[in-house]
């Protein structure tokens, strides 16, 4: 026969004991120490969104070079030469995005700037000597920025099309 107190305390060793046998697992399962398991999908290389290294455009894809956005204080040089076909892509481009404001002859009376207020500030005249005397990366940046109340247009124009403009608004004052 057990005495009484000799049960309880058997009890409590056991219980002690199973214990430390169940929290043992615990600390691998809990990386209290570490294991590298051999694992398979949940180690590789992931890269979130907007991560990790660029993948090269396609070299087939369409070519946006240039400066977009000129350095500090620099104004841009024209890259492109007014060739007639430059000066031709350039007339479609003006007439679809610019004409509405500035006329499609650059006067500044395109159909949506005769609805606006009269006392609106009106889209400038290109063929203006002030205009004609801006170097083209003035006029590129005015395209790419917007100036006052004109919006920017860099949206609308890639960077080879708005020198096409630049281009074809130099003849404009010719
Ligand atoms: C939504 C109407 C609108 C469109 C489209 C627009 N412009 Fe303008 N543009 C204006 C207005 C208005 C001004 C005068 C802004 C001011 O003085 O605040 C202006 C001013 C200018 C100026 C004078 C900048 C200066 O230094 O005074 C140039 C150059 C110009 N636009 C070129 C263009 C060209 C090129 C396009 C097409 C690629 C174009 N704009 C499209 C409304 C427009």
């Amino acid at each position: 026969m057990i005495p009484p107190g000799g049960l309880l305390r058997r009890i409590f060793l056991t219980v002690a004991a199973v214990g430390v046998l169940f929290s043992i697992p615990l600390l691998f399962l809990f990386d209290v120490v570490k294991i590298n398991w051999r694992s398979n999908m949940e180690v590789q290389a992931s890269f979130g969104p907007q991560e990790g290294p660029r993948r090269l455009p396609a070299a087939d894809a369409v070519r946006f070079d240039g400066p977009s956005v000129p350095k500090d204080g620099q104004l841009p040089a024209n890259p492109v030469p007014a060739d007639a076909i430059s000066l031709q892509r350039g007339r479609q481009l003006f007439v679809t995005h610019c004409a509405v404001c500035h006329g499609a002859d650059g006067k500044g009376n395109g159909p949506v700037a005769q609805q606006w207020k009269a006392d609106a500030k009106r889209p400038a005249d290109l063929t203006a000597a002030r205009l004609a005397n801006q170097s083209d990366g003035a006029l590129y940046l005015t395209i790419s920025q917007g100036f006052g109340i004109m919006p920017p247009l860099n949206e609308n124009l890639n960077v080879r099309e708005r020198w096409d403009v630049v281009n074809y608004a130099r003849t404009l004052s010719k």
